[in-house]
């Protein structure tokens, strides 16, 4: 038996060592030293060996399977080296490929005129804030003098978060909160987006305004047509006619909206202006007594003026771009094309 085993273990050595690659020595091993391998099957004969004798067999087994074992790891990390240089050196790093292209970023449209509307704002001496997305019943309604029945809250325009916090239905609402913690007299911007439920051509339920308020002691309607004239003539063109209409908001008195003469039709009407030969912009007037008593300043003291834009209405005309939601779907073809103004 000796012998025998003798033998297998010289085969098995040459066997392993001579293995030309890792799947062929795994299939040797497997051979030689696996469960069914030539040598386990040799050693089921210990059981016919007389048992004082069985001890010293045991160890000559154990000593060819660990010599055995100890070759071909030998073997395989011998064999692993060498697959792996051969593979680097077949594998060559191709340093003229062309790489992925990066596409580089850029501000989204709706950024840009809002930057730019900034920017036209600041001689003026126009600060600017912002406020949270999430607004309190009283920052968006009541503090805006807007009663608990007005057509306003009506669930099927305002998102509800709960009874008492709304998604913001306007920018107003930053009125208030610049009102309850700044000084006056002060002059400020709010850009931001708004919510509301609606969504067709020309609506989206998430868009942007650009709220202006400016407060001092003596302010009339004339300060804020000057205001408003005197930005919309350099963010259309000179040319550009401006027309106010009365109208109603709970926060202004009086109150109007506010429109351009149509740049594409110029006023002779065309399918962008409806064939009216303007385009309303937003809603303005002079802030309400009322909201000044709300935020606990002298309403015989200030007074003020304030506005609101919608910055999608803007771009859509500054752009033409005909589909309102074509600005927030995100199409890199689309958004590639925008430019600051
Ligand atoms: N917040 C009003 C709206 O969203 C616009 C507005 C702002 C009107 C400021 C008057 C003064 O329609």
């Amino acid at each position: 038996m000796k012998q025998k085993a003798q033998s297998i273990f010289e085969k098995a050595k040459e066997s392993l060592s001579s293995a030309k690659d890792l799947k062929i020595l795994y299939d040797r091993k497997v051979l030689y030293l696996g469960k069914k391998g030539e040598l386990s099957l040799l050693m089921k004969n210990l059981k016919n060996i007389p048992l004082e004798e069985r001890p010293q067999w045991g160890q000559f087994f154990n000593k060819l399977r660990s010599d055995l074992e100890e070759i071909y790891l030998k073997k395989q990390e011998e064999l692993s080296h060498k697959e792996l240089s051969e593979r680097i050196k077949k594998e060559k790093l191709d340093l003229s490929l062309s790489g992925p292209r990066l596409l580089n970023g850029s501000l989204h449209p709706i950024s840009l005129i809002i930057n730019h509307i900034m920017e036209l704002f600041k001689p003026l001496g126009y600060s600017v804030q912002t406020g949270p997305f999430v607004e309190s019943d009283w920052y968006n309604f009541e503090a805006l003098n807007i009663p608990p029945f007005h057509p306003s809250r009506d669930l099927q325009d305002t998102f509800y978060i709960n009874d008492d916090h709304v998604l913001r239905t306007h920018t107003s609402p930053v009125q208030i909160r610049v009102l309850e913690k700044e000084s006056l007299p002060i002059a400020v911007l709010a850009p931001g987006s708004v919510f509301r439920c609606d969504s067709d051509i020309s609506h989206s339920p998430m868009f942007h305004q650009v709220e202006g308020l400016f407060v001092d002691t003596k302010v009339s309607f004339a300060d804020l047509k000057g205001t408003l004239s005197f930005f919309l003539k350099q963010l259309f063109s000179p040319e550009t006619k401006i027309r106010f209409r009365p109208s109603y908001f709970p926060f202004t008195e009086p109150s109007a909206e506010y429109d351009i003469s149509c740049p594409f039709c110029k006023e002779k009407g065309c399918s962008i202006c409806k064939r009216s030969g303007w385009i309303e912009i937003g809603g303005c007037g002079l802030v309400h007594p009322k909201v000044f008593e709300f935020t606990k300043h002298d309403k015989n003291k200030w007074q003020g003026f304030a506005f609101g834009l919608g910055v999608e209405r803007i771009a859509i005309i500054l752009y033409g771009v005909p589909d309102i939601r074509l600005f927030f779907e995100n199409d890199m073809r689309f958004l590639k094309q925008f430019k600051s103004l």
